[in-house]
């Protein structure tokens, strides 16, 4: 596999934000992540808003404990999940968003403006956040698997962190090692820009160096909804697609979302929810 870059991943979202934006998410919700099915959701804006929901927990609980809560969202699209749980927590509170993309950024700022919020929306590499220290809660939703370098996006969120404050990573781990997936997770990392895809306990054990001590650790994958195809099938389909234009990373795109459900259903990755607390 040819190494994915920063400025790989950021074009990736740049030229794919808008699409992502309309044909894999919702006007109401406006996140660039998966849908979750807990028991009970039957709508896609409330699957949407399942993973936000979570975190809003933790920041709940945070700023309950604390009287006041900073919290930074490294890899924050378009701002979504960051300016649901700004306007839901009381004040005060204040927000930073990181994003890589420019497109991103500026999106985020108009949506911040529209709807009157005081949150910041840097454009930064999360690899070097250009911000000091003292905040309450770290999070990232499916962006750490984009980190070139995911020990130095550790050493930064425990740098930023309080002692006590809380990281959040919802993300693909890998979960299983088995030959058979060496295609798939070939073609998942090169359609979505993936890096690395680290195993639940590498991450642990660099998090632990840095005094970031697991807290939950939770599977999500059994409240996704996997479309995933026969192989054969989607061995020809990959096949097909990899022959296309791939100028435009929508294609690309398209093909590491299949080779995702196929690692998903085969246990081969996992959505995981995973906490830490700085000591
Ligand atoms: C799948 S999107 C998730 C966006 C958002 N968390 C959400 O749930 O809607 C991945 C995000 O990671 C960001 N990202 C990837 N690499 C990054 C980096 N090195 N520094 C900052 N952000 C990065 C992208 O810019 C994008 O916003």
């Amino acid at each position: 596999m040819t190494q994915i870059s920063r400025d790989a991943v950021r074009s990736y979202y740049d030229r794919n934000t808008r699409l992502f934006l309309r044909y894999g998410s919702s006007p109401e919700t406006q996140t660039i992540h998966r849908s979750l099915w807990p028991q009970g959701v039957t709508r896609i804006e409330q699957a949407l808003a399942v993973s936000n929901n979570l975190v809003l927990e933790e920041a709940r609980a945070l700023h309950a404990r604390l009287g006041h809560l900073r919290f930074t969202d490294l890899g924050c699209g378009v701002g979504a999940t960051l300016f649901q749980i700004l306007a839901e927590l009381p004040t005060p509170t204040q927000a930073v968003g990181l994003t890589l993309s420019p497109v991103q950024a500026h999106i985020a700022a108009q949506a911040r403006r529209s709807l009157g919020l005081s949150a910041h929306i840097l454009e930064a590499d999360f690899h070097h956040v250009p911000l000091a220290g003292g905040f309450d809660l770290v999070y990232s939703i499916e962006a750490f698997i984009h980190a070139q370098h995911p020990d130095q996006y550790l050493r930064e969120a425990a740098r930023l962190l309080n002692p006590g404050g809380r990281l959040i990573l919802l993300d693909d781990f890998l979960a299983a090692s088995d030959p058979r997936a060496g295609d798939w997770l070939d073609a998942y990392r090169t359609g979505w820009f993936v890096p690395h895809i680290q195993t639940v306990d590498e991450v642990t054990t660099a998090a632990l160096d840095l005094g970031l001590v697991p807290s939950a650790n939770r599977n999500l994958t059994p409240q996704l909804r996997l479309r995933n195809l026969p192989d054969g099938l989607a061995r020809l389909i990959l096949n097909i697609g990899q022959r296309l234009p791939q100028e435009h990373p929508i294609v690309p795109s398209m093909l590491g979302s299949m080779a995702l459900q196929q690692c998903l259903a085969a246990g081969w990755i996992e959505y995981r929810w995973l906490v830490f607390e700085k000591q």
